[in-house]
């Protein structure tokens, strides 16, 4: 990844150019839309692809000599998707399992009963998808999905965490400004955003550290980059993407130690389409909102480009690096 890293520092230093025409006097009202104006602009970048091709090299070659060199994923690999009841988790499930990218695919959601989409997913792929109960704020529960998803694959070649909150029905929303933050809000958001991939790495890593190469991925977002925070504003939501992007540092280093296969990274899918972003979509141009189809689509060949010197990065939709 090299000339591509090199390619992705200058346009972050192209968007820190951009943060900083900001006025220091804008008000927090003018947050959530420049917060989308910086995705936008990640998004415009769409016709200049940072990621190589990824069919363009000696795959089996260099995967033998390195086993985490960028592969793309085989029908003889077992995945899964966290958080995969809507939204882009449950494109990513989609595409995995429609597309044949992956052999066996675990879609893990808190009620799958009450997921109507994925249990519809599940039935057209009875053999190959398989939808697993898990609440991130129960680690027994995500304990029991790992030993379900064990007793099934011997492996995982990737395991993607999507879960996220932002705001709730009746319940949080992103502060706009230090009166509206609220405790029980805000260890919530925590719990679930980054405690939750922690958890997961815990009760999973025994699947990921036997597959000869795997990707531990996170959904996290550009404005939990604190390099990249010009505005504020959201302070549960940045707060808890910015602990899940250093809890996914701190498990490159500590996995990498005991399996040399193992990548993890944050990525960062752009604006998307979903419930979670909807209250915050008027000033966002329909051309520069994807649709989850689109996200799980870039943000799988991000996945498939990943190689050892990816693991411990933060990289956003289109292969570009982005700051912790
Ligand atoms: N959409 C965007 O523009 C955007 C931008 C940047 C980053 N992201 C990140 O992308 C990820 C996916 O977001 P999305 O837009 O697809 O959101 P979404 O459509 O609102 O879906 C959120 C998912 O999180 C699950 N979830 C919530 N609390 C949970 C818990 N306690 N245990 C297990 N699952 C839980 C939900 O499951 P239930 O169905 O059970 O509620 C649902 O599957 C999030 O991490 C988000 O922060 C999104």
């Amino acid at each position: 990844m090299k000339s591509d890293l090199q390619k992705s520092s200058m346009i972050t230093g192209f968007f820190a150019t951009r943060a900083s025409r900001v006025p220091p006097s804008a008000s927090l009202s003018h947050c959530l839309s420049y917060v989308e104006l910086i995705n936008l602009t990640t998004a415009g970048s769409r016709g200049h692809p940072q990621r190589r091709q990824l069919d363009s090299r000696p795959i089996a070659d260099e995967t033998m000599s390195n086993p985490s060199a960028a592969q793309p994923l085989s029908s003889a690999d077992a995945v899964l998707v966290q958080g995969a009841s809507r939204g882009i988790g449950l494109a990513l499930a989609r595409r995995l399992v429609e597309r044949g990218e992956a052999g066996t695919v675990f879609a893990t959601c808190r009620d799958p009963a009450a997921a109507p989409e994925l249990a519809s997913l599940a039935g057209a792929h009875p053999q190959r998808l398989h939808a697993v109960a898990l609440d991130l704020l129960d680690e027994a529960s995500i304990a029991a999905a790992a030993a379900a998803v064990g007793a099934r694959a011997a492996r995982l070649a990737l395991l993607v965490n999507c879960a996220g909150v932002l705001h709730e029905p009746g319940g949080m929303q992103p502060e706009r400004r230090l009166a509206d933050v609220d405790a029980e809000a805000f260890l919530r958001s925590m719990r679930v955003n980054a405690l939750g991939p922690l958890l997961m790495a815990k009760h999973f890593e025994p699947l990921l550290r036997s597959a000869q190469r795997a990707v531990f991925a996170s959904i996290s977002a550009r404005v939990g980059s604190i390099g990249d925070n010009r505005l504020g504003g959201w302070y549960a939501y940045r707060a808890s993407k910015a602990a899940q992007n250093m809890v996914t540092r701190n498990l490159s280093i500590e996995l990498r130690r005991r399996a040399r296969g193992i990548i993890c990274v944050a990525l960062h899918p752009g604006t998307v389409d979903t419930a979670l972003s909807e209250p915050f979509q008027t000033r966002v141009p329909p051309d520069r909102l994807f649709t989850p189809d689109d996200a799980a689509e870039k943000l799988l060949a991000v996945i498939e480009s990943l190689d050892a010197d990816s693991n411990g990065r933060f990289f956003a939709w289109d292969g570009s690096e982005i700051p912790w």
